[in-house]
């Protein structure tokens, strides 16, 4: 027998018993005679003591062990003379009678501790080691929870786990695809699932009226803290459901996984805004709404002379509460945070309400009146300090998301600890892109119109609102999903519109279109970022210490070294041939 218990598990109440322990050497420490090992596992460490009369043997056992050799440890569990009130075992301690080496380890290549010198290139690259560490632990711990209770309320809710496949068919919309060559069809591909939007559709048609799954997700998209190429979903479908049924179904579940993860308790339904309402006070389309801080129209300052505001398509302001008082130099600092790419403002122009008065960066152009009576307008009051921007409408309002949120932060608005969950409902169905001059599915092609705008799906196809809805928490995007068209001819009229003719569509989607003439349900889904919910529980906001191996910022796993190159043989087996130079 390895153990008898495990290293998180020894109290006070266990003193005087022998046991057996098994584990990895985090710390050896000689303190006066004595030598103490902090030994762990994925329970949590115990100590170790060797008496400074302990036999030679022993003694020269323990003097020969170093970081991360795994060891088996027998001895009496004794109080500790020094009590560590931050480890639960931390009152008792193991006098050692016998240690046995499993095996040896090299010296590791950072400290394994919960902080720890290793960048986290060199942690990626030793993610065997990383993972020893305990926030990862405690963040897989919690992954392993979750995926627990959201099968446990979904069974409750009688949907079925059904799985779907993995190797499919290349679509055009969406995120790139990741592609696998056949060897037995040359020349043909597979696709990696982007999602498995249409299986569970499909699913539906063959009446698996509830399905949900926790299923892998491949997308070939530029990598950020919040996204990987491979990322986990809860995919959920239903059949015979409105919009309604999915939003109360679904609050059921984040309820259910705040109570039994955190421990959080909400009031009433979650907050529902829409997606121009979402636009216009937060300057976007998943706002975080820990806190107030509504961006404001402030097309009222136009026509005063100021050319900025005057030749600007949109004007709008945010008001910092209590901060009338930054320095000339914080503001100078705010507005080349403001200028940097990501944000893509040309400037930033404020109005502060301090004791002594009012006072503004465009002075010149406004008297002291017009400025307070735009400050009342926007709800400022003495104390505060007003930021506007100006310029395009679009890149003015993501630039006043931005500046919002990293105002929230400075101020302390964003708590990791509180939570605030909202509906973002009614999203345009169609994005119109300039340069390929046609539309684009906002959520995807198999989204249902809003059934009051279903009128204008061809006539005005931008003023069309889908019958779609995203959950947020706390600025992040977790889900999405929408009721779905289950009428032939719609999802013809929607290929149409997309820009696909008949044949194309046909080949593409086929397969779909083709089921839906053998009576589709009404149905309607919603999908969630389980990483992304985990993170969010976590308390993080990289989503890569939620996965037990992520990819890097390239899109590499720097352990298995992939993605790397395959052998002429295999290339050759699969009738591909590469350009010379990436042989
Ligand atoms: P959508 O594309 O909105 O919807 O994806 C659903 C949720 O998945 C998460 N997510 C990601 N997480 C990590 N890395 C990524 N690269 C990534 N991309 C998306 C987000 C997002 O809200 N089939 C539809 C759902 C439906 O209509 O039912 C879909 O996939 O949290």
């Amino acid at each position: 027998m390895y153990r008898t218990h495990n290293c998180g598990e020894l109290r006070i109440s266990d003193k005087g018993i022998k046991v057996k322990l098994s584990g990895w050497v985090q710390r050896v420490r000689k303190l006066g005679g004595m030598t103490f090992i902090d030994l762990r596992d994925r329970y949590g460490i115990t100590q170790l003591v060797l008496d400074e009369k302990a036999p030679g043997q022993l003694a020269s056992t323990v003097e020969a062990l170093g970081r991360e050799f795994v060891i088996q440890a027998t001895g009496t569990v004794i109080e500790r003379a020094s009590k560590n009130p931050k480890l639960p075992t931390g009152e008792v301690e193991i006098l050692l009678e016998e240690i046995k080496i499993l095996n040896a380890s090299e010296l590791p290549p950072f400290t394994i501790e919960d902080d720890t010198d290793g960048g986290e290139e060199l942690r990626m690259k030793f993610r065997y080691l990383d993972l020893r560490r305990a926030p990862l632990r405690k963040a897989l711990e919690l992954r392993h929870r979750m995926a627990h209770e959201v099968r446990n309320y979904m069974d409750s809710q009688k949907f079925l786990e059904i799985e779907t496949p993995y190797l499919i068919k290349s679509t055009p919309e969406g995120a790139r695809d990741f592609v696998v060559p056949s060897r037995v069809h040359q020349g043909e591909f597979y696709a990696l699932p982007q999602s498995p939007q249409t299986f569970k559709q499909i699913l539906m048609i063959g009446g698996y009226d509830r399905y949900f799954q926790i299923v892998r997700c491949f997308r070939d998209e530029d990598l950020r803290a919040d996204r990987q190429p491979e990322f986990t979903q809860i995919d959920c479908e239903m059949s015979f459901v409105e919009r309604e049924d999915i939003l109360q179904t679904f609050e059921g579940l984040a309820k259910h996984l705040f109570k039994s993860i955190l421990g959080v308790e909400f009031d009433g339904d979650f907050p529902r805004i829409s997606y121009n309402d979402a636009m216009n006070y937060y300057g976007c389309d998943k706002p975080d709404i820990r806190f107030d801080m509504k961006i404001c129209d402030a097309g009222s300052l136009k026509g005063k002379g100021f050319q900025v505001f005057d030749s600007a398509e949109y004007i709008g302001a945010i008001c910092a509460e209590g901060c009338a008082e930054y320095s000339r130099k914080q503001i100078d600092e705010l507005t080349e945070w403001v200028k940097r790419p990501q944000t893509g403002a040309k400037g930033l122009v404020y109005i502060r309400l301090s004791d002594s008065g009012i006072k503004s960066s465009i002075d010149k152009f406004y008297t002291p009146e017009e400025l307070q009576a735009f400050a009342d307008s926007a709800g400022a009051k003495k104390g505060d300090l007003i930021l506007i921007l100006s310029g395009a409408k679009k890149i003015t309002l993501s630039g006043l998301s931005a500046l919002r949120l990293e105002m929230g932060a400075r101020l302390g608005l964003r708590d990791g600890k509180i939570f605030k969950p909202l509906w973002v409902v009614d999203f345009p169905l169609f994005e119109y892109d300039e340069e390929t001059k046609r539309y684009y599915a906002m959520h995807h092609p198999f989204t249902s119109p809003s059934p009051e705008d279903m009128s204008l799906l061809e006539s005005n196809p931008g003023e069309v609102r889908a019958n779609a809805y995203d959950f947020v928490v706390n600025g992040v995007e977790i889900g999405g999903g929408s009721i779905r068209i289950h009428d032939s001819q719609i999802q013809r009229t929607m290929f149409k519109v997309l820009g696909f003719t008949p044949e194309e569509a046909e080949r593409q989607f086929g397969f779909i279109i083709n089921a839906f003439r053998y009576g589709a349900p009404p149905h309607g889904g919603i999908a969630f970022g389980f990483d992304r919910w985990c993170a969010i529980f976590g308390g993080s906001d990289s989503i890569r210490d939620y996965i037990a191996f992520p990819k890097n910022n390239a899109g590499k796993d720097v352990m298995i070294d992939s993605p790397s190159i395959i052998s002429s043989e295999q290339l050759d087996e699969l009738g591909i041939r590469l350009m010379e130079k990436k042989v």
